[in-house]
């Protein structure tokens, strides 16, 4: 931790490789997950993805992965020349008990942006979904540049829940697009999505930072229609601090019957940092919504490079805190 990061890892605003995140059940229930790139002694595009395939063969070696869906489409999501911010990351799923759950994330601009639709059609294609990829573009994808297809997700745990899972960036938008991609979802109440919005985000009307992210879980059996909905929101955009960002997470906890006190547990697990000081230690806040069940997830930067660069903040001075960031706003236009 004394040298600068060996790579601009996307995982976290400061480049490092790893983000913890709390799962909270509406039970009660709480699962660790680290998010987390593989890097090489000497990273670069080809070898980070080298790196990623050979940690799957390694964790193949110690656990029971299930990896037929994985072989079916990672030709698809490879590239020797990858393009974009990544090529595959993971996220470990800790539970008290028992071994460590695995995820592998794929980038589908990995051959650049204009292959991604295909891609992705492509790849549920292939795992037996054959109409998935129409499902999400008619209530996520149907705002042209603006929504981006940023994960293509594998849980790799034998289980009939085994998900494949669908990300898309939804920039510059407004409360109600979310809840229209929550509509996607049968049985579940898409006004869930607007509330969430209004007491993370303090009434933000469109989100013009970091953009919300809509996903969706098909599996087995699901065919074309997606059993869960999942509403990302990046917190760190829409406030001034992480006074500001704790305040409202407490505030959605009550709301879910989630005891707060876990929440400062977390932080003081990571971090004894002012909160004041800068925003991004919360990174995320997750809503889940399925038919017969909901939960919350934060996300906690370890700030291990420092934080949330000052550059990449929200101006304070500015009235709604919602003016987008200049990196950012280059990435939609
Ligand atoms: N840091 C990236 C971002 O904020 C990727 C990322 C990490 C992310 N954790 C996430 C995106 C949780 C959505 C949700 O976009």
């Amino acid at each position: 931790m004394s040298e600068p990061p060996l790579w601009p890892s996307d995982v976290a605003d400061d480049a490092t490789p790893i983000e913890f995140s709390i799962q909270f059940e509406d039970d009660g229930a709480r699962h660790l997950r680290i998010l987390a790139e593989t890097l090489p002694a000497h990273p670069g595009p080809a070898v980070n993805l080298q790196a990623a395939e050979d940690l799957i063969d390694s964790l193949a070696g110690r656990y029971d992965l299930s990896l037929d869906r994985l072989h079916s489409v990672r030709d698809l999501f490879s590239s020797a020349e990858p393009q974009g911010k990544f090529s595959w990351w993971f996220s470990f799923i800790f539970d008290a008990d028992g071994a460590p759950k695995f995820k592998v994330y794929f980038n589908p601009q990995v051959r650049g942006a204009d292959e991604a639709p295909h891609l992705v059609r492509e790849a549920f294609e292939r795992l037996g979904m054959p109409g998935a990829y129409d499902t999400v573009s008619k209530y996520a994808l149907q705002r042209g540049e603006v929504d981006h297809l940023t994960f293509f997700a594998l849980d790799l745990d034998r289980s009939p829940q085994s998900r494949v899972k669908l990300y898309i960036s939804q920039y510059a938008a407004q409360p109600t697009d979310a809840e229209f991609a929550a509509s996607a979802v049968r049985d579940i109440d898409p006004g869930q999505v607007r509330e969430f919005c209004s007491v993370l985000a303090g009434d933000t009307p469109i989100f013009l930072g970091r953009p919300l992210v809509s996903s969706y879980s098909f599996v087995e059996g699901d065919l074309d229609e997606p059993s869960n909905y999942s509403l990302y929101l990046p917190i760190r955009d829409y406030v001034r601090d992480d006074v500001v960002a704790r305040d409202r997470v407490l505030a959605h906890l009550r709301q879910r019957d989630i005891p707060p006190a876990f929440l400062d547990e977390l932080i003081s697990a990571v971090t004894d940092r002012p909160l004041e000081a800068n925003a991004g230690l919360l990174a995320h806040v997750s809503l889940r919504l399925s038919p017969n069940r909901t939960g919350t997830t934060v996300y906690v930067s370890s700030e291990a490079y420092g934080g949330t660069p000052p550059a990449q903040r929200v101006p304070r001075s500015s009235p709604n805190h919602s003016t987008p960031y200049s990196a950012n706003r280059t990435a939609i236009l």
